[in-house]
């Protein structure tokens, strides 16, 4: 087999990369080790920022997202007892954010694919990307018992942080920048109408909690825990108490509902670079993770093969290597910007280890501040909805 492109991974990055270069009248192939019913049903990220939504709408694949995502202009931050509304909109210059599960964002991707009748390869096994710095890179991979291999002129590592590419790059190639935090989220998914209009991230002697949602039904709720906490030591009561304890509001009502899932997602920093070695180009969590307090991997995401796209197309028009040249040093600077606005967001909202008193003053101080100065308000605003001057 041969193609243009080699895409590994069908999440939001190799699908969305796949449809941008369809739009462009180039060729690829997408590699995916899962089923189609399990990436469709991953759940995970439930903000988009208004240039991923243009994004998807530009490359002809938002019209559900257009009908059924919640468009929101302004977040919630809780603490010391009190709700305090950031108007996102109003301090971004009229920019939204909107409330679309990736699950959805997934599934129109995967349909759009499929009804272009284009290659993607569901359950296959065994990938592995060779002969990286040569003109003619290899993507190797086994498809219901027979193997086969697929020759490109580029490939395009979107498997995720535990995939293939980023770990076939040779050792002292990459720098990698790590930081765990001794803390998790554990979500839940219940079926029951959100008790709030737009989210609320809330500071807490009990630790961090979060309440969004996916659609008018349903409810998509956080709290902070251990890292290594099994799931079987929360009960669905535990943590409907949690989200009661750390959210209550006086004349405000936390309506429960059953759980339809949960899970616990731990929560890190990590980069590496550069986010290309030869003709691999790394592109969304195979090269970066965020924690989740930003709302930021998904974006990132997209924000990634949207460059990427330009770039190989402006190569097979041009022949000119530039842009693929600059690839890793262009998005390195939103990938970092993320990294500080999502560790900040991280650090300002979650209990810290350690319970130190110090601590907890200077978090109530920044909440403060961010919540009462139009200027702090505003750099939260801008970073939050996307900034556009990166
Ligand atoms: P992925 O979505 O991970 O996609 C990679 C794909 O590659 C997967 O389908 C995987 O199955 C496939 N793959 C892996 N290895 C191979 C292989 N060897 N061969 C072929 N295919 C392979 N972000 C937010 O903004 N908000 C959130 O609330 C949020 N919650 C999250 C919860 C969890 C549990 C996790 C893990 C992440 C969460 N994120 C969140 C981050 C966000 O979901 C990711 O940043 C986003 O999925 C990145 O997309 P991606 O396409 O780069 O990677
Ligand atoms: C979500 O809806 O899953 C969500 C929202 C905001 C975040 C993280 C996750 O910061």
């Amino acid at each position: 087999m041969r193609t243009q492109v080699g895409i590994v991974g069908a999440g939001p990055a190799g699908l969305t990369l796949a449809r941008l270069l369809e739009v462009a009248g180039i060729e690829s192939v997408v590699l995916e080790d899962r089923s189609r019913d399990y990436v469709e049903h991953r759940i995970r990220a439930g903000v988009l920022e208004q240039g991923t939504v243009e994004l998807l709408r530009d490359a002809g694949v938002g019209e559900r997202m257009d009908r059924e995502g919640i468009v929101h202009h302004g977040i919630n931050l809780q603490f010391d007892g009190e709700r305090h509304y950031v108007p996102l909109t109003e301090l971004s210059g009229g920019r939204s954010i909107v409330i679309y599960g990736q699950t959805e964002v997934v599934k129109d991707l995967v349909a759009a694919r499929l009804d272009s009748g284009l290659p993607l390869l569901f359950e296959v096994e065994d990938v592995r990307v060779q002969e990286l710095d040569s003109e003619r890179p290899r993507i190797s991979f086994t498809r219901e018992g027979a193997a086969n291999e697929l020759e490109c002129d580029v490939v395009a590592g979107c498997d995720g942080f535990h995939g293939v590419c980023r770990p076939s790059i040779p050792a002292g190639v990459l720098s990698t920048f790590d930081r765990e935090y001794p803390f998790a989220w554990l979500g839940i998914l219940a079926e029951v109408a959100p008790s709030i209009d737009e989210l609320v991230y809330a500071h807490h002697e009990r630790g961090f909690a979060l309440l969004s949602l996916r659609s008018p039904q349903l409810s998509r709720y956080y709290v902070q825990c251990r890292p290594d906490e099994p799931l079987d030591g929360w009960p669905d009561e535990r943590i409907w108490q949690e989200l009661q304890a750390r959210t209550a509001l006086e004349g405000w009502t936390l309506h429960e509902g059953p759980v339809l899932e949960k899970g616990i997602t731990g929560m890190r920093s990590f980069v590496v670079e550069p986010m290309r070695y030869g003709r691999l180009f790394l592109a969304g969590d195979a090269a970066h993770i965020v924690p989740a307090t930003g709302a930021k991997g998904l974006n990132l995401a997209i924000a990634d093969v949207r460059v990427l796209a330009e770039a190989i197309a402006d190569w097979y028009a041009t022949g000119r290597e530039t842009g693929l040249e600059s690839y890793s040093s262009t998005c390195l600077r939103r990938v970092w910007r993320a990294e500080h606005f999502s560790s900040w967001m991280t650090s300002m909202l979650h209990k810290l280890d350690g319970d130190d008193p110090f601590d907890e003053r200077l978090q109530l101080s920044q909440l403060r501040y961010v919540t009462s100065s139009r200027a702090a308000a505003t750099s939260l605003a801008e970073n939050y909805v996307g900034l556009t001057t990166l």
